[in-house]
């Protein structure tokens, strides 16, 4: 990659990716730049071999692609003072929750804009994340913000306004999916399994059962009739969990999720 990337923060999220950035050789540590706001954070940059600094400034000067990865509100104080310094060589990639492509245009003064979702499986390189853009999906813009969190996982182009699902669904859910971790590790203890166990047999299920829909992209509903034999032990578990509203239960939480997420994006 001839160009070179710069992250305005280098916390959780920009950290994984910068990894996955080098792991992947999409960018070559000395092409990555990052700005941090502590001192004391600087070595953590050091220590993976890219120019850390606390002068966002020289981030942007360094770059051709800025990814703004701060905090929503911390962005909204520093861009105003750093808009100056941006020009329309710059591609602006956000991932910062709730903050609008044409919010990212006003603050930055720039008009090729990504707006991302990562989530926090980015730290193990398996995140699912969500792009937007005012550009079209074909352009190398579009294709290299594509390339950068590929490298952490997975990617869908979706339409902005479909930001609310897509907090649902997969910014969200990580919760929901701990939740049913921890019931179905309560119920293999109920069982007699030592909990340290049930923990792990419930999350290694959780992640070979998505693991092999991905792979072999079968439709779920085929993959659950593959497990339930005639009268076997899954089909009990199965009539269990829809008389008790399982789906409902779950596509009402996420009603209210993307209810919420709404709400948040008008205030
Ligand atoms: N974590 C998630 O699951 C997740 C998922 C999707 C989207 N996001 C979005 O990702 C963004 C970052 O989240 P995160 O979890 O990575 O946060 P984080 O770990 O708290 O990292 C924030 C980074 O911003 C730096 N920073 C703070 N003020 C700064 C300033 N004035 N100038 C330059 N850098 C500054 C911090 O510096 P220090 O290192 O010196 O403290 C830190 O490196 C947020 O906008 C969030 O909405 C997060």
């Amino acid at each position: 990659m001839s160009k070179k990337i710069g992250f305005i923060g280098a916390g959780n999220m920009a950290g994984a990716i910068i990894k996955g950035l080098i792991a992947n050789q999409f960018f070559s540590p000395e092409d990555i730049s990052a700005s941090v706001s502590r001192p004391e954070s600087l070595s953590r940059l050091e220590s993976i071999g890219i120019f850390g600094t606390l002068s966002s400034e020289e981030v942007i000067k360094r770059s051709d692609v800025v990814v703004i990865a701060v905090k929503p509100h911390i962005l909204r104080a520093i861009l105003p003072a750093l808009k100056p310094h941006f020009s329309q060589e710059h591609l602006i990639i956000s991932i910062a929750a709730g903050v609008t492509i044409d919010e990212l245009k006003g603050l930055t003064g720039q008009d090729r804009i990504v707006r991302t979702m990562p989530n926090t499986a980015a730290l193990v390189g398996a995140s699912m994340t969500s792009l937007c853009s005012n550009l079209s999906r074909d352009s190398e813009d579009c294709r290299l913000a594509e390339s950068v969190f590929n490298s952490v996982g997975r990617t869908e182009w979706i339409e902005e306004r479909q930001i609310h699902a897509a907090t649902a669904v997969h910014g969200s859910s990580p919760a929901y999916v701990y939740l049913f971790i921890e019931a179905m590790a309560d119920a293999a203890v109920l069982g007699g399994i030592p909990r340290a166990q049930a923990y792990k047999m419930a999350a290694q299920t959780l992640y070979g059962a998505s693991k092999l829909m991905l792979e072999t992209e079968l439709h779920p509903g085929v993959l659950k009739d593959q497990v339930t034999s005639p009268g076997g032990t899954t089909i009990e578990a199965l009539a269990v969990l829809e008389a008790k509203g399982f789906r409902s239960a779950v596509i009402e939480a996420m009603r209210a999720c993307i209810d919420k997420s709404e709400a948040l994006s008008k205030q």
